[in-house]
């Protein structure tokens, strides 16, 4: 895996945790069409933003993964949908917190952030919010899988893949980072628990002058690390990207013990990947490599 770029890259994971095996090749071909989404949208002039909420649009769309539709069910049944995104241009953020029946969480998120107020609706807030901006809402069926359904009535989750959240990171032909976090959050989480993934500085942060990250896995550890915001601030003290995420992710994992994975950028382009668990799909092109770089 190349670390080095100083053009245009997009890096995207799909969740850490443990994969069922007929969902392996399946979701690897998701990240795989989310980065080239993703990298097209760089290369037309499209901004870090655009690419980010682009790609993890793609994965939401994926039934293979836990965001949009095939995300995972709260304790009562439901799906109740996180995201959010952040430009690191200026700083502006947008999020969304236990929202349902809502196709593409990033593209609210994206929404929030660009109107300017607050950075953060849930639940019912938030769904007022979509209609206002032309956002409608889906079935609730239009999300459901017979994979999630399935999981959530047997309780089994020694047999069942435990993977969660999917988020991208972006650095522009001008120069500017971004990142974005959607997730279906924990199976059988309680209804209305918010996790990282909705939550900036936790699951997804981006500032131009040091780098971007998002990330996955347990999100009350990485509430209590803050964990994409510690991984940057790893960035400002000279940490290079590759091991400030190792570091961020070791800390996390002997305060916490939580299983968790995190992809970073830095604002050279110099791509970060850690995770603590088996397995953690990501997908980046660099500048000079418009082929997919595909790791577990
Ligand atoms: N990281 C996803 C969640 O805990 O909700």
């Amino acid at each position: 895996m190349s670390a080095r770029s100083f053009g245009p890259v997009i890096l995207v994971h799909g969740g850490a945790g443990k994969v069922a095996p007929d969902l392996v090749e399946v979701r690897r071909a998701g990240i795989r069409a989310a980065a080239e989404k993703g990298w097209q949208t760089l290369t037309a002039g499209g901004s870090a933003v655009e690419a980010v909420e682009q790609a993890v649009k793609i994965l939401e769309d994926d039934p293979a993964f836990n965001a949009g539709r095939g995300a995972c069910l709260n304790r009562d049944g439901e799906i109740e949908l996180d995201a959010s995104i952040m430009d690191g241009r200026d700083l502006a953020a947008g999020a969304i917190g236990a929202v349902k029946r809502i196709a593409n969480p990033v593209t609210l998120a994206r929404a929030v952030m660009g109107a300017g107020g607050p950075i953060l609706l849930v639940g019912d807030g938030a769904r007022q919010f979509a209609a206002t901006v032309g956002i409608t809402e889906c079935v609730a069926e239009a999300l459901l899988t017979e994979r999630q359904r399935t999981r959530w009535a047997i309780l089994r989750e020694e047999d069942a893949e435990n993977v969660g959240t999917v988020g991208a990171v972006a650095l522009d032909q001008a120069g500017h980072l971004a990142a974005a976090t959607s997730t279906g959050g924990l199976p059988l989480k309680a209804p209305g628990r918010v996790g990282d993934s909705a939550l900036i500085g936790c699951g997804t942060y981006a500032d131009d002058q040091l780098g971007a990250a998002s990330c996955t896995g347990n999100g009350e550890a990485i509430i209590k690390l803050v964990l994409a915001k510690t991984a940057v601030e790893f960035l400002r003290m000279g940490e290079e990207p590759m091991e400030a995420a190792r570091r961020a992710v070791r800390e996390l994992t002997a305060r916490t013990g939580a299983e968790v994975g995190i992809i970073l950028l830095d604002s050279y382009g110099r791509i970060g990947v850690a995770r603590n668990t088996a397995q953690m799909a990501c997908a980046c092109i660099l500048e000079g490599n418009t082929e997919p770089e595909i790791f577990d």
